[in-house]
């Protein structure tokens, strides 16, 4: 079945671009990278969507992540669709700042598993979902998200688990529910007390619970 998993080497492909043509690993060079796919250019919720990723284009260079968007229509309609983007952040007249591959024959959508069964163009065949993959400076899949053609996605959740992603890249934390930057952070359980204690200066507070058991451990990273 097609598709990439967690940890997955994100493969190399080729693909023609609004920048041009791409080797995939190439365009990430060190930086962390996020490809996010729409099902169709001139479709509403995906205009929102990619006036949104534009207009908070500097949160994402600020983490290091180079953007990317996909859909299966042509590079020529993705230049003239990306007008319409930018005028509707009332910005017309200036660049989308990020590339949109061109996966016309849906062959990237297929390798990559996006297609959305549900949703299909007027010949019958299937629209790409609303993939997001976040991949790591070691090419590696560390995110990835899938909502249907129906569901716009929340980018502010995007760039929260960016955060969480680049956070416990470097530290053995885990991020809680609706964790957000600044806020206490999780010890993950492999780690000993005394690893614990070691490797967090700002100390690791526990809290009681029925069981008894000790694994509810908070840090401030
Ligand atoms: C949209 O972007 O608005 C859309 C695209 C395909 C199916 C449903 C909605």
């Amino acid at each position: 079945m097609p598709g990439i998993l967690l940890g997955d080497v994100f493969p190399n492909f080729e693909a023609d671009t609004t920048a041009g043509r791409i080797k995939f690993h190439e365009f990430l060079g060190n930086s962390w990278g996020i490809l996010f796919s729409h099902p169709r250019d001139f479709t509403p919720v995906c205009t929102t969507e990619l006036a949104c990723a534009a207009k908070i284009e500097q949160e994402f260079k600020k983490r290091g992540v180079k953007m990317i968007a996909l859909s299966i229509d042509s590079v020529e309609d993705h230049k003239n669709w990306s007008k319409d983007v930018m005028a509707f952040n009332d910005n017309a007249g200036s660049p989308l700042p990020f590339p949109i591959i061109a996966d016309d024959n849906r062959e990237l959508s297929v390798q990559l598993g996006m297609l959305d069964p549900d949703e299909k163009d007027k010949d019958g065949l299937p629209l790409t979902a609303r993939c997001v993959f976040v991949i790591g400076p070691d090419k590696k899949l560390k995110l990835s998200i899938l909502y249907p053609a129906t569901t716009g996605r929340n980018f502010d959740e995007i760039l929260r688990a960016i955060d969480s992603l680049q956070l416990t890249a470097q530290k053995k934390v885990a991020t809680p529910v609706d964790w957000k930057p600044g806020e206490k952070v999780m010890v993950i359980p492999s780690l000993s007390d005394a690893e614990a204690a070691s490797l967090f200066p700002n100390g690791v507070t526990t809290k009681d619970l029925p069981s008894g058991k000790k694994y509810l451990r908070y840090t401030q990273p």
